[in-house]
């Protein structure tokens, strides 16, 4: 299918197959070969790329991002960071000054993250570079560099106007669906076709289990799935609404949940994923289910033209299996904005950064809701300690855990550690102590 966009500032049109990635494209068909390929499945950065969309500048991976993703969008890659001129970027005279760079290979993702946050005002380094990895130079003298390049202007080159583009044509293999109806119509007489929304798992399938996909329908043009509103009392994020959106929107009055989001994957990562490609995929150790399960949050799923609401909860039947019919897909999701700013959410994972949780536990007290993801074959519910914490009954509700789950042994964690941590984040929540990790000192 045919994709046009600007490629350092040059407005391009090119025909690939639609599940082509922007990675694959730039170095294999266009010689860009300064975008790196580490690991191919949006773990290390080495491919990231700065996007410019009508919502503004964004670092994402490029090697899971397919060709019809950047339709519409200013792509900027390593190459064009610097100015036409060959001035460098105040990012890569720092990095240069700072030593922020041994062996190299990392080093254009990482000029490319700081660049976008220089484009954005961001300052919060850590995070905005969490999502590079660098195995020799160390992350000090970057983090160095992108302080000493903080305060210089933001070169004009890199404040770019997404281009103008015509809507795509949707066939059979290929839908670029404009609004829910045009999405509602085509997926109804698709129903076996893969919905990609930011296609941080799906791009996967493509990237590691190289599987073809036999009729697609990229969501990313449909402006109304990602609108979020805010009523006062309740908040409905539309299906593609990034994690980053959601972040931001959370952040001024969920303090706990917009703590775990901030650890979801990855600046690039939370750029790319969205919190109804997060539901949808039905993953028990997805992050954000388990603390919209405990704020009440409910579905809003679409067929044809025919729309209903379902509790979150009732959404997840068994592992692999939701309650979501062939030709339905999420619309939305609505959560009341003070249990979710009452939700106390802890993300249990190896690392701090960049990792799934092997345990998430989510708890409004006050309404007596509790979830657990890592804990099930979905994300779920705890009744029976919720039973006993309606009696009063503390010691009892801790031990009731290992009733309402049997979780399983994987790579991330052992059943018997799971469900000790899940009875450590239970105390800890009926403690009173909101302490985030990185505040918990020895
Ligand atoms: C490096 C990396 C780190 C990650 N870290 C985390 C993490 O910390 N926490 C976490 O929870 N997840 C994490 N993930 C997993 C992934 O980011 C999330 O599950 C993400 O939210 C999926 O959203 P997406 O928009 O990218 O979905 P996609 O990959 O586009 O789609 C996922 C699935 O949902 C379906 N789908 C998408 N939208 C809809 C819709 N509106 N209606 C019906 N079906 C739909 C798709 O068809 C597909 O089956 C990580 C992934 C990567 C690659
Ligand atoms: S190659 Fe590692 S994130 Fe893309
Ligand atoms: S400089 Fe070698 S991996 Fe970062």
């Amino acid at each position: 299918m045919k994709t046009t966009f600007l490629l350092n500032g040059e407005r391009i049109t090119v025909d690939t197959a639609p599940t082509v990635t922007l990675l694959d494209w730039l170095r294999e068909e266009r010689g860009l070969t300064g975008t790196k390929e580490g690991c191919n499945e949006g773990d290390c950065g080495a491919c990231s790329v700065m996007v410019t969309s009508q919502d503004g500048a964004r670092a994402l991976n490029a090697c899971i991002l397919f060709m019809p993703q950047v339709h519409g969008k200013a792509v900027r890659t390593i190459e064009g960071i610097a100015a036409p001129d060959g001035t460098l970027h105040p990012v890569q005279d720092a990095m240069i000054m700072h030593h922020g760079s041994q062996c190299g290979f990392c080093t254009p993702g990482f000029v490319v993250s700081m660049a976008t946050a220089h484009v954005n005002g961001r300052r919060d380094h850590d995070d905005q570079i969490a999502g590079n990895l660098c195995r020799c130079t160390g992350y000090a003298p970057i983090i160095r560099a992108a302080q000493a390049a903080q305060e210089a202007p933001v070169p004009t080159h890199l404040t770019e106007t997404p281009p103008a583009v015509e809507a795509v044509a949707s066939s059979d293999h290929v839908a670029f669906p404009a609004s829910c109806d045009e999405l509602a119509t085509w997926y109804l007489d698709h129903p076996s076709a893969t919905l990609i929304a930011g296609a941080t798992d799906v791009g996967l399938w493509v990237t590691k289990h190289l599987r073809d996909l036999d009729g697609v329908a990229f969501l990313g043009q449909c402006h109304e799935l990602k609108a979020i509103h805010d009523d006062g009392g309740m908040l409905r994020f539309g299906a593609m609404a990034t994690i980053t959106d959601v972040l931001e929107t959370v952040t001024p009055f969920a303090p706990s949940f917009a703590e775990m989001l901030r650890r979801y994957g990855s600046v690039q990562v939370r750029n790319a994923a969205t919190i109804g490609g997060n539901i949808a995929n039905g993953s028990p150790i997805g992050d954000s289910p388990p603390a919209l399960i405990a704020a009440g949050a409910q579905l809003v799923l679409r067929k044809g033209t025919i729309q209903r609401e379902l509790l979150l909860e009732d959404f997840y039947i068994e592992y692999g299996k939701q309650d979501r019919a062939a030709g339905e897909f999420v619309e939305a999701i609505e959560v009341p904005k003070d249990a979710l700013a009452r939700t106390q959410v802890y993300k249990i994972s190896k690392r701090f950064d960049q990792d799934i949780s092997a345990v998430c536990g989510a708890f409004d007290l006050e309404a007596n809701r509790i979830a657990f993801g890592g804990m099930a074959g979905t994300p779920k519910r705890a009744p029976k300690t919720e039973e006993a914490l309606a009696r009063g009954e503390t010691d009892r509700a801790v031990a009731a855990l290992a009733q309402d789950f049997a979780p399983l042994s994987d790579m991330r964690a052992s059943a018997a550690y799971r469900l000790q941590a899940a009875q450590g984040l239970l105390r800890r929540a009926l403690s009173g102590d909101h302490s985030t990790v990185l505040e918990v000192r020895a």
